[in-house]
């Protein structure tokens, strides 16, 4: 498959040529997956700062007290974000993906977590059988990812939370178009609050429903080059932080998407 072929010229939209890439990816020394489990001060404010923002409003919508929450991670890769959701206090998470290998990490760096092998496209659960359903920078990678995004919605009983790249011109010219990995091609799918809605909408109908969008500036790995001259402490914390204060004002041009849909 490349990006001169259509998905659907294959039976399976392209999925298995993509997971075998993803498999010889999360094949690797499971070390070179620690970052997820960093105490570093920066990466970690890095890593955690938009699931600190949905976990702010996931409180407001769900209670202070989460230990009786479910939640499911889609294209969880090695469970960074599960792990998060975990830490903050949700009482079962389970981490979901297609790369058996990167659910064999995912177990072994944290236990607590539950696993499922699964096709986000396609997911083999119950409607309505998770409380939260969550997926971070998972459905750009998928040959139709409204469809992964639907299926979020299905199986979600009280709240989907997308974080993904947002459409607009700062995407476009700050992120890539097309991400190839060994000759395999996903186009970079943007959001925005109308799609949200939209696509929303389409499937819930009329239910009470309540959205929250976010739009903001996030890019780590230019973050933390730029303070990485003043090492791994508070200066470089303080720093990070302050480069993003500066950009808040103009977090309505962000390249970041965060999409919160909460079923009553
Ligand atoms: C960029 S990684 C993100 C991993 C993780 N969410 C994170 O933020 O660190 C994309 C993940 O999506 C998974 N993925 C891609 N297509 C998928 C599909 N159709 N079904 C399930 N997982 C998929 C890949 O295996 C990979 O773990």
């Amino acid at each position: 498959m490349n990006h001169l072929s259509n998905n659907y010229s294959s039976p399976d939209h392209g999925i298995e040529a993509q997971r075998s890439v993803f498999e010889r990816n999360f094949g690797r020394d499971p070390g070179d997956f620690a970052f997820n489990d960093t105490k570093n001060l920066v990466v970690r404010y890095l890593r955690d700062r938009r699931l600190n923002k949905v976990m702010e409003r996931l409180q407001h919508y769900l209670g202070q007290d989460l230990s009786q929450v479910s939640a499911l991670c889609v294209c969880g890769g090695v469970g960074g974000e599960a792990t998060y959701l975990r830490n903050a206090g949700i009482g079962e998470v389970t981490n979901t993906d297609f790369s058996e290998n990167a659910l064999g990490v995912c177990r072994a760096r944290d236990p607590r977590l539950k696993t499922r092998l699964l096709n986000a496209e396609t997911m083999d659960l119950e409607n309505e059988s998770f409380d939260v359903v969550l997926v971070q920078d998972g459905l750009h990678h998928l040959p139709r990812p409204v469809l992964g995004f639907n299926e979020m919605l299905r199986v979600a009983r009280k709240a989907v939370i997308v974080l993904e790249p947002q459409s607009g011109w700062s995407g476009r010219i700050l992120g890539r178009e097309w991400e190839e990995h060994e000759g395999i091609f996903n186009y970079v799918f943007r959001w925005n609050a109308d799609l949200l809605k939209s696509a929303t909408r389409s499937q819930l109908l009329k239910r009470d429903l309540a959205f929250e969008v976010i739009r903001l500036w996030d890019h780590s790995g230019f973050v933390h080059r730029a303070v990485h001259p003043l090492g791994n402490g508070k200066l470089s914390l303080l720093a990070a932080k302050s480069i993003y204060a500066a950009l808040t004002p103009l977090n309505f041009l962000g390249n970041q998407f965060i999409g919160m849909v909460f079923k009553s």
